[in-house]
């Protein structure tokens, strides 16, 4: 048997994305084949294929940071050494933190990197979770360690990343301000925050006359243009979490001199970086947030925005979407049986109708 993937064949835009076939083998020691349900087309995705990270992943390779699937094959039982004691069968729902690999409509991953998923939620839905809502709940949670009545500001609040922070932000009950461009402003004001208009306001100035008494935290994911002059708006002890990702190795050390540089400042204020890569929770944490995170989900305490979904051999499609910078939340690959009903909200039906 045979399966397609969608790999990235050279650096650039959407059309180095090609749809390649692979054969179908089975799992080898320690592995389970999974059949892929849903993988999220996220910003990252895009940096890599533009070789724009620290270190540039070798070409070719196939995007798709997170995963949930279904178990399709496990390793001879045997060759896992035959003490039985694998916590995955056959027909488990699963997810990963892939990084790579997720643009497939199969995935062969190491047993220790799933992650137990309950069978009833949508998978499109739930594979926000793995990486945009998991970055905003650590980050939230463990990086700031907000407070209900805190008061914050999410930079990028219209991204996946960015209506993740919204929609946890509003569970915690903090006062929220968000910068996104105007024409998103709807889904800030559906979260309660306050929106800030990044083209025509000047946001030192807003957050000044706001909360002149300073910010407990701020969420970053732009890496520049928000941190020099946003790090004064914080008030005496509060955390700016820096979640953006370095577009180059140059600008991984700059984010690392201003780390010392500021963090060494005697103003009690703190600079953190975030990244899920090099994040010092460890696992276990993370797989007690994602349960959380799961928790949430199944009791509709939580609701990702999803602007649109595609079938994953369309990867390329939905990443011109994405790159069009028209997208607000998250855009998500499925497997084409999934598509079936899928509506959009009120407002993007427009994009929508665009697009496929
Ligand atoms: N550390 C990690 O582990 C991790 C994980 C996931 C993502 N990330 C990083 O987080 C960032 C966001 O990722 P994402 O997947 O959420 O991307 P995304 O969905 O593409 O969202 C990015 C958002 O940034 C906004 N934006 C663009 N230019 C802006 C500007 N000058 N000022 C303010 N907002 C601006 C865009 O909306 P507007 O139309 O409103 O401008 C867009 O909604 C990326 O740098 C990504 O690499 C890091």
């Amino acid at each position: 048997m045979r399966y397609k993937s969608v790999v990235v064949t050279k650096r650039g835009g959407p059309e180095a994305l090609q749809v390649v076939e692979n054969d179908l083998c089975p799992p080898s020691t320690g592995q389970a084949r999974i059949k892929i349900l849903a993988t999220p087309v996220c910003g990252p995705d895009i940096q890599h294929r533009y070789g724009q990270t620290p270190i540039a992943p070798k070409l070719p390779f196939v995007p798709g940071y997170a995963v949930i699937g279904v178990v399709d094959a496990m390793g001879d039982p045997e060759q896992r050494g035959g003490g039985g004691g694998a916590d995955f069968a056959v027909g488990d729902r699963v997810a990963a933190l892939t990084i790579f690999g997720g643009y497939a409509e199969y995935a062969y991953l190491a047993e220790e990197d799933l992650i137990p998923v309950p069978a009833g939620l949508d998978p499109a839905e739930t594979v926000t979770l793995i990486l945009n809502y998991i970055v905003a709940y650590q980050t939230l949670h463990r990086s700031a360690k907000v407070e209900a009545g805190d008061k914050v500001l999410i930079v990028g609040a219209s991204g996946g990343v960015g209506t993740a922070l919204l929609d946890l932000g509003k569970l915690a009950n903090l006062r929220m301000y968000g910068i996104a461009s105007k024409s998103k402003h709807h889904v800030l004001l559906e979260y309660g925050a306050v929106p800030i208009d990044y083209q025509t306001q000047d946001f030192v100035e807003v957050i000044r006359q706001a909360e002149p008494d300073g910010l407990d935290a701020v969420f970053d994911g732009m890496v520049w243009g928000y941190l020099d002059r946003g790090f004064s708006l914080l008030r005496r002890g509060g955390t700016w979490v820096q979640y953006g990702n370095p577009l180059s190795f140059s600008g991984l050390l700059r984010l690392l001199g201003k780390l010392v540089l500021l963090n060494a400042l005697p103003n009690g204020r703190s600079l953190r970086l975030y990244g899920t890569t090099t994040s010092k929770f460890g696992r276990g944490r993370y797989l007690e947030d994602w349960a959380t995170l799961f928790e949430l989900l199944e009791k509709g305490k939580i609701k990702p925005v999803i602007m649109a979904k595609f079938p994953i051999l369309e990867a390329a499609r939905a990443n011109a979407l994405l790159e069009s910078g028209r997208v607000t939340g998250n855009v998500v690959l499925v497997a084409p049986e999934l598509l079936w009903g899928h509506r959009l909200p009120g407002n993007h039906e427009g994009v929508l109708r665009e697009w496929t």
